[in-house]
């Protein structure tokens, strides 16, 4: 392994450099499977560790491709971000059928989601460095109902078993994995421009279960920015240390930096700001975790720009990774080298 590779150079510094996994490409793949293993330290499945993947039909598991990457991580001396327990997205459809029907009502949704948590984190337990255990259930500007305390009113799960569920999976998750590091997840919690209303809710909400003795472990921003909008370099580093602040780890957990194609608002043209803000902000990210004693991961959401989930969710924007569509690594990529 060379010792200029991200691996390296984080471990220098105490800081693991981490990707999501599509697990179409792991193994199958030699070139995407060569950079997974030797540029990494952890990784993330991009899904196959979401309730749609492992319990597709209620009651019968396929931990198949979520123990792929599990051993692959072993094999390749990596850690591994479990991603992710309690979200509103990719749940099986078994589950939201039942709950739109009538046919699972509250007392038994809540049995199925401990028993969900229980089993995913008990059959990975002593293997998982951090867990996402709560994804994306804080309000953003836009969303019509938000809580007092900025919690998604319309979020699946506090909208059917109300905002203590937040607590209880955390507590669930503990008594699984005493050892795995428990984190919350989301994006926009660090950095915004403008109020930074999302961090700020989402700082005192944990600080309060902190004080609570709820086993809260780390703040996880995602970390999904564009070369057009709304970062603060100095704000991110800022909130991170906030939330380190509380005793929490912090981590960058998806980070990328979709650009816009062909898209005539852009004040530069595309490849200008391909060429400079794009390594910028990766680079302006990294530096926030580096420079915050308490972040101990920066993971990329994916490997490269042939295979991310950018261009088919924003429509118009691509490119946003570190290795370009033939797998070269971007001038993003050695923005992070030299900054390591
Ligand atoms: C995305 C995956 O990258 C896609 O392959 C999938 O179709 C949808 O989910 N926030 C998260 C991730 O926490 O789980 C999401 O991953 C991207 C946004």
């Amino acid at each position: 392994r060379a010792d200029d590779s991200l691996r390296a150079l984080g471990a220098r510094q105490d800081l693991r450099i981490g990707t999501a996994v599509d697990d179409a490409h792991l193994g199958s793949d030699a070139a995407y499977t060569g950079i997974v293993a030797d540029q990494f330290s952890v990784v993330t499945a991009e899904n196959a560790m979401k309730w749609e993947s492992v319990e597709p039909t209620r009651g019968s598991y396929d931990w198949a491709a979520a123990d792929r990457l599990v051993r692959f991580a072993q094999q390749n001396d990596q850690s591994v971000r479990g991603h992710t327990l309690l979200w509103h997205n990719q749940l099986p459809s078994w589950l939201t059928t039942g709950v739109a029907d009538g046919t699972i009502g509250t007392a038994e949704l809540r049995d199925i989601l401990r028993k969900h948590v229980t089993d995913e984190v008990t059959r990975y337990r002593g293997k998982i460095w951090q867990w996402d255990v709560a994804n994306e259930v804080f309000a953003n500007s836009w969303d019509p109902n938000p809580l007092p305390n900025g919690l998604n009113g319309d979020d699946f799960w506090i909208k059917n078993l109300g905002e203590g569920v937040i607590a209880d999976v955390f507590r669930w998750a503990h008594q699984a994995d005493p050892k795995a590091l428990l984190f919350y997840n989301d994006y926009n919690i660090a950095g915004q421009d403008g109020s930074n209303a999302k961090f700020q809710a989402v700082h005192d909400f944990f600080a309060k279960l902190v004080a609570q003795g709820v086993p809260v472990n780390g703040i996880g921003e995602q970390g999904h920015l564009d070369t057009q909008y709304g970062f603060d370099a100095q704000r991110f580093q800022a909130d991170l240390q906030s939330y380190g602040d509380l005793g929490l780890k912090v981590a960058v957990t998806e980070a990328d930096v979709r650009t816009f194609v062909n898209n005539s608002t852009e004040q530069v043209p595309t490849s200008q700001l391909a060429a400079f803000a794009q390594p910028f902000e990766f680079s302006e990210m990294l530096k926030g975790c580096q420079l915050v004693r308490q972040c101990i991961s920066f993971t990329a959401w994916g490997v490269y720009d042939g295979d991310s989930w950018i261009p088919g969710t924003f429509a118009g924007t691509g490119y946003g990774l570190l290795y370009d569509v033939a797998m070269k690594p971007k001038p993003a990529y050695y923005a992070l080298q030299q900054d390591l």
